[in-house]
């Protein structure tokens, strides 16, 4: 986590650490199974090979890691949402290795989606997912039905070589099984997706570490509008849109608490979601004592800082931290690893800092903030407020 010298305000932060195209052939593999491939030019062309032959491949990119089909035939498609256990309603995001690519899986038909098109598809390659109308070749099964698509260009060298020499739209949720946390390792997408992929591309440690911001300009009347927060933050939008950006995402709303089974706005954006197995929840960080909690000597709790120096505190089994010196990006990026971490059957429960118990530097990004406190609220399927008691 090399460049992560104070707060980020803009997507320059995550962009200084991005790779070149032409690292990914000495990247080291940081794992060893037999179906994780390091990324060299042979196994791109086998994992190429593997896709359009129909199979399901781990696709490293600089959020996430994806589940990859090819997204223009029913059969493929369907293998992503049975080996995710994904609900049918909950549609897929098209990615493609270049802009261009991206203007025949959708429908440009006003003057002001098309500026909005142009100034956010700026951000490509990145981790920014575009909403607009479908066209015609976008299959039901990709959008659950509905109207619009998904649309993405990873930031990710060996995405991008993949996607180019697939030369085809590829589906790709994260890679985990459906409400579990999301892979940045390529052992994550091993761990839940072995017997259903044929290949996962070693593309390192994911850059990120929380999925794309979802961004709907589909409806010309109305302002473009976040569906999903990550990194991307609405000043980097709004200075390249040249008008409000909205987030539909906080407060909290009522699409959180819907059943899984009802499709929504943002129909990924139900209130359960990212969870380790094992119990976690939000406690106010100025809390790292145990009496908050019914006194239990027979469970092992682990106590999860988002920043500062882990030190041991009575109570606990163990005391980590997701950033000792508090970069918000450093805690995205390790979030969702040290989740899965502490899900290894070591703890009875998980203790993470509640965000908005802790006063950030104003020049953090307020969106990436809100990102982190997303996923930790649904990981613990509870609102980030402050708790009365
Ligand atoms: O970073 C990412 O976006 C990763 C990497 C692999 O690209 N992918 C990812 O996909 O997170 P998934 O399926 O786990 O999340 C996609 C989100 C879901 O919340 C889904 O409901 C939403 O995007 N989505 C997909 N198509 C949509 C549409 N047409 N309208 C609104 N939301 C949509
Ligand atoms: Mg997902």
């Amino acid at each position: 986590m090399s460049g992560l010298a104070g707060c980020d305000v803009c997507l320059a932060g995550i962009l200084s650490f991005r790779r070149n195209e032409s690292d990914f052939n000495v990247m080291n593999p940081t794992a060893s199974h037999p179906k994780i491939l390091p990324a060299t030019p042979e196994s791109i062309r086998l994992a190429s090979q593997a896709l359009r032959a129909g199979k399901l491949v781990g696709l490293p990119t600089e959020t996430v890691y994806g589940l990859a089909a090819r997204g223009d035939q029913p059969d493929t498609v369907a293998k992503i949402f049975a080996a995710k256990q994904r609900p049918a309603t909950n549609p897929l995001i098209l990615h493609v290795g270049d802009p261009s690519a991206v203007r025949a899986l959708v429908v440009i038909d006003s003057e002001i989606t098309r500026r909005r098109f142009e100034a956010a598809s700026s951000l490509w390659p990145g981790p920014l997912t575009l909403v607009l109308p479908r066209s015609e070749s976008v299959l039901d099964c990709v959008t659950a039905g509905g109207d619009t698509v998904a649309v993405r260009v990873p930031a990710h060298p060996v995405a991008l070589q993949l996607l180019r020499e697939v030369s085809l739209p590829i589906a790709a949720p994260s890679a985990n099984v459906s409400n579990y946390v999301s892979p940045t390792r390529p052992e994550h997408v091993i761990d839940g997706l072995e017997h259903s992929i044929e290949w996962v591309l070693d593309g390192g440690i994911c850059d990120v570490g929380l999925e794309s911001t979802v961004l709907s300009i589909a409806n010309p009347n109305a302002p473009p509008t976040i569906l999903r927060e990550g990194v991307v933050s609405v000043a980097k939008l709004e200075s390249l849109l040249g008008e409000n950006v909205v987030s539909a995402t906080t407060p909290h709303s009522a699409a959180l608490n819907a059943s899984p089974d009802t499709p929504a706005a943002s129909p990924g954006m139900h209130r359960k979601h990212y969870s380790p197995r094992t119990p976690l929840r939000l406690v106010p960080e100025q809390n790292r004592h145990p009496c908050s909690r019914s006194p239990d000597d027979s469970k092992r709790v682990l106590r999860i800082q988002l920043r500062g120096p882990a030190k041991p505190i009575a109570g606990y089994a163990d005391v980590w931290s997701l950033s000792p010196s508090g970069v918000p990006l450093e805690i995205a990026n390790r979030l969702y690893e040290t989740l899965r971490r502490a899900d290894s059957g070591e703890f009875d429960q998980i203790e993470v800092d509640q965000l908005v118990t802790i006063d950030w530097s104003p020049d953090c990004n307020p969106n990436l903030l809100a990102a982190i406190s997303d996923r930790l609220c649904r990981a613990a399927n509870q609102d980030d407020v402050p708790a009365d008691h």
